[in-house]
């Protein structure tokens, strides 16, 4: 028997099979299908202080290898998602993190505060691909001043576990990671959607009611590979959640080689709802061929040849 169990700082995870942000909910819908507490964790869709309608439709577009989103983080606010939405997580039995994002910091500190003492909450997941109001709407995740006073702000408002998600979109992953864990994040999450566009050309118009939206599926399974891998070559003791364009069991194996200690499945679910269980009963059958005896000896196992 394989142990597919694995460690995220203080947490313990059946398996390291996770479902991304904003791709699930809070998995409602999915446990018609399947049952979910079969699954290492879920991850809420980030959660808000007040409610928000989110952009301007259409806020889906299909491109040739992937999609572009942009839900502009529509949701109920957090006081619905508490009364609407944890009641259902109390009898899930795998790992809940709660995503949340604030236009503030001020806005952040009081969210996590109201999101603290459930105890069906497990960990909460930091999204920082969000603008920041109080810097002109830069990307609160491209700053590493912003990211440490963000986290170092967070760190003492709760001890549940702190997962920082990063955005793709900067020059130096390592950098925005390092303000995150020196500040005390738990575990680093990666990749958020890259930012790209889509148009009309015959009405000249772009695609998306926003302009512009995230980047998720096949196409950016190559650029998470490589920010995993980056940020495992430079943090090996902080644990790496893989995420990006896993589309089957062999590219959630590859974001594990990378350096990834777990890995959460997107964009892939809207074609295909049962991947993630596809991928954990996969990482047994790998596990036996490579000669493990666990599923974390894959995380970072990687052989790059002497050149
Ligand atoms: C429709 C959609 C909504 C998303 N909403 C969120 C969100 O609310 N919060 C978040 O942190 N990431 C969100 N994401 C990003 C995903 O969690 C994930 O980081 C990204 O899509 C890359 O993974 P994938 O290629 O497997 O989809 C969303 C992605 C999609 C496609």
């Amino acid at each position: 028997m394989i142990d597919l169990s694995i460690r995220i700082g203080s947490l313990e995870l059946k398996n390291p099979v996770l479902t991304a942000s904003g791709c699930f909910g809070v998995g409602r819908e999915y446990s018609e299908i399947y049952d979910i507490s079969s699954l290492g964790g879920i991850v809420t869709k980030t959660i808000t202080l007040r409610p928000r309608e989110g952009n301007l439709p259409p806020r889906i577009w299909e491109t040739p290898a992937g999609m572009l989103n942009s839900i502009g983080l529509a949701n109920p606010g957090v006081k619905s998602f508490i009364e609407t939405e944890i009641p259902f997580l109390r009898d899930i039995e795998c790992v809940r993190i709660v995503s949340v994002a604030g236009e503030t910091i001020g806005e952040f500190v009081e969210l996590v505060g109201e999101i603290a003492p459930l105890e069906e909450v497990d960990a909460i997941e930091i999204n920082i691909s969000c603008p920041n109001v109080e810097q002109g709407g830069l990307t609160f995740g491209t700053d590493p001043v912003v990211i440490t006073e963000l986290v170092g702000k967070l760190r003492p408002v709760t001890k549940k576990p702190l997962w920082v998600k990063l955005t793709p979109n900067v020059t130096n992953i390592v950098a925005t990671g390092k303000a995150a864990v020196d500040a005390g994040a738990d575990a680093l999450c990666a990749i958020n959607t890259l930012l790209g566009m889509a148009i009309d050309t015959d009405t000249r118009k772009p695609r998306l009611g926003n302009v512009t939206g995230g980047l998720s599926g096949p196409a950016i399974l190559p650029v998470a590979l490589v920010k995993v891998y980056e940020l495992y070559r430079e943090f090996p003791e902080i644990p790496i959640i893989g995420i990006g364009g896993i589309g089957s069991p062999t590219e959630a194996i590859a974001h594990m080689l990378a350096g990834a200690s777990a890995v959460q499945v997107g964009s892939g679910l809207f074609s295909y709802p049962r991947l993630p269980l596809d991928i954990i009963e996969s990482f047994e059958e790998y596990c036996d061929e490579q000669g493990f005896s666990s599923v974390r000896e894959i995380t970072g196992s990687l052989i790059i040849p002497e050149i």
